[in-house]
């Protein structure tokens, strides 16, 4: 019995396609953070904040799993003991490749959110500040994705899982961003063998106690491949 956490970034679905924040030419090059990744700039100017997550969901809608989405849901199903991926993705890729126990701590495209009430509903392709919330009918419908001064969601599963975990993975993200950026730290902390999979090092590669460098479609079957052996 082994218990794996796997915590993924952006990394993981720039080989399907879907552009990360922080490398060259990435989103955050080309959109200011605080304007259409906060609450105060989705209160200044909706619109804009629509505009930039339709634009997303449109194009994550047509993306498709690579082959480290497709491993990792392989491994859940082979796995002997409990696997918990952790995205800070808002794009699907993982429940399109198989996987099942998927939280998304910063939210998902596909999801819509009333500001007013919390109510959540399934996302259309297309959303604008005038759309109603089914349930209590304000004009206050957002995209259910969590912005830079908003908490995270299942911080409470998250660290069960990662006080249970024999191994915690850490795949295709910079490290840049917290709470996530620190599960690394809680994970070794009860005892799991820590392992970053990712393209170049990131910020926080020496906390790791083993890191593979390499596109995730290469370095995360590799890895998978091995876990499943052992
Ligand atoms: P970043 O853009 O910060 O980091 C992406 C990481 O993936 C970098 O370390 C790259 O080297 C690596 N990478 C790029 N291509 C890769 C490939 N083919 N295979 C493997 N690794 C690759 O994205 P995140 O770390 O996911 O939050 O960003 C974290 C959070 O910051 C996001 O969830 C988002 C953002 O602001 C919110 O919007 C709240």
């Amino acid at each position: 019995m082994t218990n794996i956490v796997v915590l993924t970034g952006a990394g993981i679905s720039a080989e399907s396609g879907l552009g990360t924040f922080r490398d060259e030419g990435g989103l955050w090059a080309r959109h200011r953070i605080e304007d259409v990744a906060t609450p105060e700039g989705f209160a200044r100017d909706p619109e804009l904040v629509h505009r930039f997550y339709n634009a997303r969901r449109e194009q994550a809608a047509k993306a498709t799993p690579n082959a480290a989405h497709l491993a990792l849901a392989e491994l859940e199903k082979r796995l002997s003991g409990d696997l918990l991926i952790v995205t800070q993705n808002v794009d699907s890729l993982h429940e399109k490749a198989g996987s099942t126990a998927v939280l998304h701590m910063h939210g998902k495209l596909a999801g819509a959110l009333c500001g007013a009430c919390d109510h959540r509903w399934d996302a259309p392709l297309l959303m604008q500040p005038t759309d109603l919330c089914p349930a209590c009918h304000a004009p206050a419908t957002r995209p259910d994705v969590v912005w830079f001064g908003e908490i995270p969601y299942g911080m409470a599963t998250i660290a069960e899982a990662l006080s249970k975990a024999d191994v915690f993975v850490s795949i295709g993200t910079s490290g840049e961003v917290y709470p996530a950026a620190n599960f690394v730290a809680e994970a070794d902390h009860f005892g799991a063998h820590t392992i970053e999979l990712n393209l170049e090092p990131s910020t926080g590669a020496s906390r790791f106690a083993e890191c593979r460098f390499g596109p995730a479609t290469e370095v995360v079957p590799a890895w998978v491949r091995e876990e499943l052996e052992r």
